[in-house]
């Protein structure tokens, strides 16, 4: 870069340009320069800064670490107290509310109110005077708390000095949060140094900013969204709550874009609802809608009862963490021989449902936890993951309480169990000969993306094995009305119905087959590359490990796993038993990617598909050619948006990438009969 004359032009001209960028990043989540590219300009500004040590600037973008631990907080009191919220669970109470409220006010007509998501993390003041942060503090009691400035500075979403016309004095009230995926990725390398992870995103944040030090804050992942202000001089208040954060969001401040303005109360069961249905989407944890009556004016009126105001009400979700008892730990042998811990738990709600199980990984996760059998024990469930042990709640140990032992032998078939070194799983290396093995395979064998065998479900697999009526795959297509109707719960006519559904599935195609047949690391998507490549089974069987290795997304561990298979005898006769048994599918000239009608192309899914599932619409999209992203970038092709289609839809219009719905997708499947 040409340095310009005089330093201090280039110094000025550099932190204007790190904020603007600093704030696409941060603020709108919509960086216009790569991380590497702001590096060099930051660098560039930290070597000026060093050499021209006159210029520093206390709001230069390069001094938001503070230099020195601080010996203790300071007590702040606020000017304005910050306020609590009523709570409530149901449309019954909140109606209760809204008539209380329009009692107040005299008022028949609908009231207008903002909708809110209620972030799960840490109440904050910021204080700007003349544009610039002067202080940050947090709730406390509500009238006094403790200055954090030095660690709400390291903050990126949190800006040093407003943008435009700010008034004189300015408190900004809002939510400091860690983002879940900063939260995982934290604790995953917090494991690997041998630390202690964090306990949820919500101590996190509340950890990281209680440190005396700045420089630990620094390095965690915080964010924060603005949700309104307190004492305000030198600028008229706008008039109703939405303009309020509309002004935040234009002095820089992060404001949350899910925030709606809605008519009547029940509009706002309407959001409720939506807002949970999409909360496991989110990279921030939220654990209920606030709502505010929008008029500004109508809030004075309705004013405040014991720090708590009347024109804003929580509408709370259900609790994604509870506590429970473990009665009991199991294990399950999967599919690949894993053997995982289960842990049988005290039936308790969570995320909206009743849990009885949860997982727990593997072995070396129990020893992580210290978790004994009698602990009262954390459990988390998010959306539609699988529940998880998230720790022992310290004190509560009752006498007696059991360790768990690392099993030795195969919980089903007995035979000696290896554990894997680099691997945290044990492993039963029975293979097909072990029932749950068996069971395991012959389910994914008939699962949807695979065979796609409708009516043979997880149950009545373990019922035609324990009854000795299969064994392998291939024996699947020998069976008959007779033998079927003979078990329990099964009728003369769902026998006939899984009869004819094993007659259709024998037509398949090669890319669902070598994905049914449950090779290790062979997932969907690298069946339908094998299969492309390969065009049909026969090669694929004889290809060595250069062969495989040419194929896409083939690693050496997976062409090993795609080799090892098809050399082991009992594999081979399978496959052959069922090509006996009729199993076919059209073979094609092996494919070129290019050829594929989407070769080349990234797609993504945002929102709710109501005619097929995001797995089919994914897996069809692939058998294009298409590569499926989970966001949106500049290289994305085309977007198919559902109802609740949010940031990504948005993103997509912004950077205009074409936008098509379900019924459009589906037309383009059909068009290449890939539905
Ligand atoms: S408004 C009087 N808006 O909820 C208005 N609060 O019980 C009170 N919270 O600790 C604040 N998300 O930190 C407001 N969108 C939101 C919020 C929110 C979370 C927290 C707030 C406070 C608690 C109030």
């Amino acid at each position: 870069m040409a340095s310009a004359a005089d330093p201090r032009d280039e110094v000025s001209a550099l932190r204007e340009t790190l904020r603007h960028h600093n704030h696409r990043y941060h603020v709108l989540d919509d960086p216009e320069i790569s991380d590497a590219d702001y590096d060099v300009l930051f660098d560039r500004l930290v070597a000026l800064e060093r050499n021209h040590p006159e210029l520093i600037d206390a709001n230069s973008p390069t001094q938001r670490v503070g230099a020195e631990p601080l010996p203790e907080f300071a007590s702040v009191t606020h000017f304005q107290p910050m306020l609590s919220l009523d709570k409530c669970v149901s449309a019954e109470e909140l109606g209760d509310w809204d008539a209380r409220c329009r009692n107040r006010l005299e008022r028949d007509r609908d009231l207008e109110f903002t909708c809110e998501p209620k972030f799960d993390g840490v109440a904050v003041s910021l204080q700007y005077r003349k544009g610039e942060l002067v202080q940050a503090a947090t709730r406390g009691d509500g009238q006094t708390g403790e200055d954090i400035t030095a660690n709400v500075r390291t903050i990126g979403a949190v800006p040093l000095e407003l943008r435009g016309d700010a008034p004189d004095l300015v408190e900004v009230r809002g939510e400091i949060y860690m983002p879940i995926t900063g939260f995982h990725a934290f604790n995953q390398a917090a494991l690997e140094r041998g630390e202690k992870p964090l306990i949820n995103p919500r101590n996190g944040a509340a950890g990281s900013l209680r440190q005396l030090d700045p420089k630990i804050t620094a390095g965690r992942p915080l964010s924060m969204f603005a949700y309104s202000v307190g004492r305000i001089e030198g600028a008229g208040v706008p008039a109703r709550h939405c303009d309020v954060l509309a002004w935040l969001a234009e002095f820089g401040l992060r404001v949350n874009p899910l925030v709606e303005r809605v008519s009547g109360v029940a509009a706002c069961i309407t959001y409720v609802e939506s807002l949970l249905a999409r909360r496991a989407e989110l990279d921030y944890e939220i654990d209920g809608v606030v709502i505010k009556v929008n008029d500004l004016e109508l809030q004075q009126q309705l004013g405040a009862v014991t720090r708590k105001p009347r024109w804003a009400i929580a509408f709370k979700y259900p609790a994604e963490e509870a506590t429970t008892v473990l009665k009991a730990v199991e294990f399950q042998v999967g599919r690949t021989g894993a053997v995982t811990p289960v842990a049988r738990l005290e039936p308790v709600f969570v995320g909206g449902v009743t849990v009885s199980n949860a997982t727990l990984h593997n072995m070396d996760e129990i020893e992580r936890l210290d978790l004994r059998v009698g602990d009262t024990v954390l459990v988390h469930r998010a959306g539609d993951v699988i529940p998880k042990v998230v720790r022992v709640v310290a004190g509560k140990r009752p006498k007696g309480a059991r360790r768990i032992r690392r099993p030795t032998v195969c919980p089903v078939c007995a035979t000696p169990i290896v554990a894997i070194e680099d691997e945290a799983i044990e492993r039963c290396p029975a293979g097909l000969s072990c029932p749950a093995q068996r069971k395991e395979a012959i389910k994914h064998f008939a699962s949807r993306l695979a065979m796609d065998i409708e009516g043979l479900g997880d149950k009545l697999v373990d019922q035609l094995v324990e009854a000795g009526l299969i064994d392998t795959v291939a024996d699947l297509y020998r069976l008959g009305v007779e033998a079927l109707a003979g078990l329990e719960r099964m009728g003369e006519k769902s026998a006939a119905n899984l009869v004819a559904a094993l007659q259709r599935s024998r037509e398949t195609t090669l890319a669902r087959f070598v994905y049914a047949l449950g090779i290790r690391e062979v997932g969907e998507s690298t069946a339908l590359q094998l299969a492309r490549y390969f065009g049909d089974l026969d090669p694929l069987m004889k290809a060595d490990t250069d062969q495989l290795l040419a194929v896409n997304d083939v690693g050496p561990v997976v062409a090993e796993r795609i080799r090892a298979f098809f050399a082991a005898p009992h594999n081979r006769e399978v496959v052959a038993g069922l090509r006996t048994a009729g199993v076919c599918w059209e073979r094609h000239e092996p494919t070129i990617e290019a050829r594929a009608p989407l070769g080349g192309e990234t797609w993504v899914l945002t929102g709710t598909l109501e005619q097929m599932a995001r797995s089919e619409a994914k897996a069809a999209l692939q058998r294009l050619g298409a590569k499926v992203a989970g966001s949106v970038s500049a290289k994305t092709t085309c977007v198919v948006a559902g109802p609740g289609a949010g940031s990504k839809l948005a993103k997509a219009e912004q950077l205009g990438i074409r936008v098509i719905d379900e019924a459009a997708l589906q037309a383009l499947l059909g068009e290449h009969d890939a539905g």
